[in-house]
């Protein structure tokens, strides 16, 4: 999937007001994603979402950074350090930085967020992609780019969850690409501690569903008892 639907939403006081009780009826841990075009969005939304009845905050650093060129937050060691330590003070909740694949070396950018007290990481955001309609020589996308996700990127995603796993010990939330338990197993094998879905949902809003099915099958399949036993138990070459 190639999209740009951008970051619209109906902002932080609307979501705390209206779709934050209907979350919590649901029985199921919310964790909310954040970003902003300056540290000072980051810091104010995070100051707020501290007072909210939430789990955890994932911060999405694939956003442009406005006072820096627009160059997203995430693409630098120091970029990632800056803005995760400006909140790390005002959030006491479980911190998740998300990581922007579109950079040379990964494991930078994930140091930074340890050495600035996240609690995890998660990656990957999407890749950068371009996609032009022959005929007419314009691209499809009304913003010229876009994000790519779903299974095409899922080597990329298993590589750099492998990368960072030995570069960091805060633990990996995985994901590009998983659609069954498979792929999920897979994630967790290059050091994966949790996945999570996201294009595969428009496949088939049951995937997440299923996805657990799969994973509990291949742990009976080979008499695994605890999953975390699995976590970075790749065999390289
Ligand atoms: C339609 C769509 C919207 C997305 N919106 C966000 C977002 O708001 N914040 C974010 O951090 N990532 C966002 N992502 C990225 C996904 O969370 C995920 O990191 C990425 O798509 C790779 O996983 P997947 O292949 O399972 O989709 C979005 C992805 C898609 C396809």
């Amino acid at each position: 999937m190639l999209n740009s639907i951008g970051l619209q939403n109906p902002g932080v006081e609307y979501f705390m007001q209206y779709d934050l009780p209907w979350l919590k009826n649901q029985n199921v841990a919310v964790i909310v994603n954040a970003c902003g075009s300056t540290i000072e969005d980051y810091v104010e939304l995070c100051k707020i979402l501290n007072k909210a009845d939430i789990d955890g905050v994932e911060l999405n650093l694939s956003c442009p950074n406005v006072k820096a060129g627009c160059l997203a937050f995430g693409t630098t060691y120091e970029g990632v350090k800056e803005v995760t330590s400006q909140v790390r003070k005002v959030l006491d909740k479980p911190l998740i930085v998300k990581l922007t694949p579109n950079v040379t070396d990964i494991t930078l950018p994930a140091k930074g967020a340890e050495d600035a007290g996240a609690d995890a990481v998660s990656l990957i955001n999407t890749l950068l992609g371009m996609s032009i309609n022959i005929n007419t020589r314009k691209p499809y996308l009304a913003n010229n780019t876009g994000g790519l996700s779903g299974p095409a990127v899922k080597p990329v995603a298993v590589r750099m969850v492998y990368q960072v796993s030995q570069a960091v010990n805060i633990p990996i939330l995985g994901m590009g690409g998983i659609i069954n338990g498979d792929d999920a197993i897979e994630f967790m094998l290059a050091g994966a501690s949790a996945v999570s879905i996201g294009a595969g949902n428009f496949i088939d809003p049951y995937t997440s569903v299923n996805t657990v099915k799969g994973i509990e099958e291949y742990m009976k399949n080979n008499n695994i008892d605890k999953i975390e036993d699995i976590v970075g138990k790749v065999q390289m070459n």
